[in-house]
């Protein structure tokens, strides 16, 4: 049995979630989300920003998974071409073949926050949860002062708040901790469930940072205990699992993706190693996603 993480609404979510952005960004993700889904994968992270839910709807049925096996997430464009929330999750349901989607996401607030329409977009949300047409409902990139602004009216508190925290403001991992970890706290105190995704930044888009010995000790430390290689892309993913965060990541590789889904049978980081992978990342602030949101 994997691992889900229980969400506010009651519904599970897989700890697990195949991205379809960044790499595959408007591009076909057939083959991958096929593969992933075939290596064990439950939870697929789409969008409409993205351009391939198409793809993705092409993969579950070349996979032959059943509907209710797997949990498929999208988000709502920072501009919807459609004239209602609604009616755009109306095009992703029918691009994507299915009849409900188990996450909808409010992409980013910075559109709707400059239109002065956020809780009338949360409001809708919430209508469509009622409605069935996503059986949960969040947000993402969104930061404390965006998540106070839709609780100040929600009927339904958001499931999920899906960032970045590791060096960033709200994207998880080690280099955005020194902020992240405000929205962590706050998220946490709400119930809201928080997904991390460029999880992996340190051992790539920020590699020579403080957080990398840390890593290496951990990852032998790991191996040792386990008896097979534990990659440091492991220890991060560990750490965001022993936090309490879904983790959304992707691969081209299907050893990659092996590697991920075998993660949580590794031994738990220990207090002090999870201390030190914090400790070190709020020492060098380093963010790749979704700067406008947060003015860098
Ligand atoms: N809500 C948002 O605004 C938002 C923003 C960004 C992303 N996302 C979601 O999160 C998903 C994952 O995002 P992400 O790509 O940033 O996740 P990530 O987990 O940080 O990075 C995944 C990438 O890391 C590469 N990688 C893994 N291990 C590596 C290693 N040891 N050395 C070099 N490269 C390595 C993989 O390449 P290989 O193919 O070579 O394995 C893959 O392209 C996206 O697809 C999207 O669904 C959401």
């Amino acid at each position: 049995m994997s691992l889900k993480f229980l969400l506010n609404d009651g519904a599970h979510i897989p700890w697990l979630g195949f991205g379809t952005g960044t790499a595959f960004y408007g591009k076909d993700a057939t083959a991958a989300v096929r593969a992933a889904i075939e290596t064990g994968v439950l939870h697929l992270d789409g969008a409409q920003a993205y351009r391939n839910e198409e793809t993705i709807g092409q993969a579950i049925s070349l996979s032959g998974a059943p509907r209710d096996r797997l949990y498929i997430t999208t988000k709502l464009a920072e501009s919807p071409s459609e004239n209602s929330v609604k009616n755009t999750l109306k095009s992703s349901l029918k691009k994507l073949g299915v009849d409900y989607v188990d996450l909808f996401l409010i992409h980013s607030p910075v559109t709707a926050l400059k239109e002065g329409k956020l809780k009338q977009w949360w409001n809708e949300m919430e209508e469509i949860k009622t409605e069935g047409l996503a059986k949960s409902i969040g947000v993402s990139n969104f930061t404390v002062e965006h998540l106070q602004v839709i609780l100040e009216d929600a009927k339904v508190v958001p499931a999920v708040n899906q960032a970045r925290v590791l060096f960033q403001k709200t994207f998880v991992h080690p280099y955005t901790w020194d902020t992240a970890s405000s929205i962590y706290d706050f998220c946490k105190e709400k119930g809201i469930l928080i997904e991390s995704y460029g999880g992996l930044s340190p051992i790539f888009r920020a590699t020579g940072g403080p957080v990398d010995p840390v890593l290496a000790i951990a990852s032998e430390r790991l191996s040792k205990a386990s008896g097979n290689p534990v990659s440091s892309g492991q220890v991060l993913t560990k750490w965001l699992i022993q936090k309490g965060m879904v983790v959304v990541t992707t691969s081209s590789k299907v050893s990659r993706i092996q590697e991920a889904l075998a993660t949580t049978a590794l031994p738990d980081l220990t207090t002090d190693e999870i201390t030190a992978i914090e400790t070190e990342g709020v020492k060098w602030h380093r963010r790749f996603f979704m700067k406008h949101v947060f003015n860098e």
